[in-house]
């Protein structure tokens, strides 16, 4: 159930992000393709252009065929959603939901990246893709301001979880929209037996607390550090380059080069290029140390600058791209129960980010080394979750580093495969600033 709902999200809001450049859908289209040959581009820290609407993504809890051609097989797709937006392509302050929407009442005052999570989580919510609250959502025709019944009906469910939180649990995000939906349109009003006597779900709480007889923070940070190459050699490493090819979910639309740049203590930036079809243009993510950007030619709004939940996020990828700052980029350490991944014992970590951000560490049992990051940002109804797994260790100048990421996110799924990675070498500053892209403003 968690999965198949998981990856109806990862298709609503691929879809939901994905709009179509004049240029590139002429360019497409020329070429006999539809934007499912786009693949959900994610990088670490954030999915920054996931056009895909890849049939396989959306599992068990699967659309009518129909809808989702709908959907995904139009190059128009979004085109609706910039017209009415009406808006400039490149503004140089973080964008606020007032700033660009024409019909918010419930979500206001948060920015444009947060908001269009907060969809992310009612389409994952309620097993929904955009459609079922916006009518010709994949069309060009689409009035996103235009208030359904069913939209009526969430933004009223908006209100009744901040309601319950306030007057039952003093204002602590307990209760969300997943709390009831999970991933139906309906809640389920009564247990069934089966379920009753069937196998206990596996679901790990969010929020951890230190567990009894577990190793200490110490203890797991020392096996950590002791097992990519020791300490003193890791505290040396304060950048690196990483190059390699960029796949997507399941392999579609592939042919994506990567690059990763990082530099201490909290600088970090992604750009994924597609070398033979240069009108997809550069996907750039970046944090400078105090704010950061994402450039994505063909999303929503081709490039803004972050402004809530995904820059303290941006930030914790950056500081985390350093193993010896995991004490410097959260606070609260403690170890959780111990758990699995697969068939890996693993030990897990957690710690608290700026503004109420969580980041869980996965270290496996084995090898000490890092399997998986989850972070969680904050939206006005919930938690958004964000997965990094960490693979294919290899030696560079003394140290381990993971050459395979497969990043997770409410957006899709996508794998790094790096070839190369250069450890201490000088990145310009400009690297990590507003990315310097050309995006077209919306027709
Ligand atoms: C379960 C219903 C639901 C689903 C599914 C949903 N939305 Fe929404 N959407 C809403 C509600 C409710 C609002 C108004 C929020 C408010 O008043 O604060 C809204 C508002 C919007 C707006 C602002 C329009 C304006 O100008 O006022 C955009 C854009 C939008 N949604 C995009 C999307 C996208 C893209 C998706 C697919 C990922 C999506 N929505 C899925 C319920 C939904
Ligand atoms: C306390 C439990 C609970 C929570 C929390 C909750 N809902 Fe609901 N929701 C319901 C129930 C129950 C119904 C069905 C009501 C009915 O059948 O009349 C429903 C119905 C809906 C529907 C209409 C479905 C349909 O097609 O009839 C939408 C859309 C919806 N919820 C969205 C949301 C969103 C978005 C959130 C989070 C902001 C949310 N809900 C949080 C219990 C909840």
């Amino acid at each position: 159930m968690r999965f198949g709902s998981r990856q109806v999200i990862t298709a609503a809001v691929t879809i939901m992000l994905a709009t179509a450049l004049e240029m590139g859908q002429r360019a497409l289209a020329a070429r006999g393709e539809s934007p499912a040959a786009f693949d959900g581009r994610c990088i670490p820290g954030g999915c920054v252009a996931p056009p895909s609407n890849t049939p396989g993504i959306l599992g068990r809890r699967a659309l009518p065929a129909g809808r989702l051609a709908r959907l995904g097989a139009t190059p128009d797709f979004h085109r609706g959603l910039l017209a009415q937006r009406g808006q400039a392509a490149a503004p140089t302050k973080p964008m606020m939901v007032e700033d660009v929407f024409k019909n918010v009442q419930a979500l206001k005052g948060i920015g444009v990246d947060d908001f269009l999570l907060t969809m992310g989580i009612m389409s994952a919510a309620v097993g929904s893709d955009c459609v079922g609250c916006h009518p010709s959502a994949g069309t060009d025709h689409v009035d996103w301001a235009l208030d359904t019944p069913r939209k009526r009906t969430a933004r009223r469910m908006v209100q009744m979880v901040t309601a319950i939180n306030r007057d039952t649990f003093s204002g602590r995000q307990v209760v969300t929209c997943w709390t009831c939906h999970r991933g139906r349109d309906r809640p389920v009003t009564t247990m069934t037996l089966d379920v009753v006597y069937g196998p206990p779900t596996d679901e790990s709480d969010d929020v951890l607390t230190q567990a009894q007889g577990v190793p200490s923070v110490d203890q797991v940070l020392n096996k950590y550090l002791q097992a990519i190459g020791g300490a003193q050699n890791v505290a040396r490493v304060t950048s690196f380059v990483a190059t390699g090819k960029s796949v997507g979910y399941r392999g579609f639309g592939g042919g994506g080069v990567v690059d990763v740049s990082a530099q201490a203590p909290d600088k970090r930036a992604t750009h994924i290029s597609f070398p033979e079809y240069a009108d997809r243009g550069v996907s750039v993510r970046t944090y400078d140390g105090r704010t950061g950007w994402i450039a994505t030619p063909l999303a929503v709004v081709p490039k803004y600058e972050l402004a809530g939940s995904e820059r303290d996020g941006a930030r914790l990828d950056a500081m985390l791209s350093f193993p010896t700052q995991i004490k410097q980029a959260l606070t609260n350490l403690r170890v959780g129960p111990p758990s699995t991944i697969g068939d890996k014992d693993v030990t897990v970590l957690q710690g608290n980010g700026p503004n109420g951000t969580l980041a869980t560490l996965y270290f496996d049992d084995a090898s000490g080394l890092l399997a998986r990051m989850v972070r969680h940002g904050r939206s006005p109804i919930g938690r958004v979750p964000t997965q990094v797994d960490y693979s294919d260790y290899r030696d560079v100048g003394g140290i381990k580093f993971p050459f395979r990421w497969t990043f997770a996110w409410l957006d899709g799924r996508d794998n790094f495969e790096f070839s190369d990675v250069k450890l201490n070498v000088p990145i310009d500053a400009a690297k990590f600033g507003e990315p310097n892209v050309a995006v077209a403003a919306p027709k």
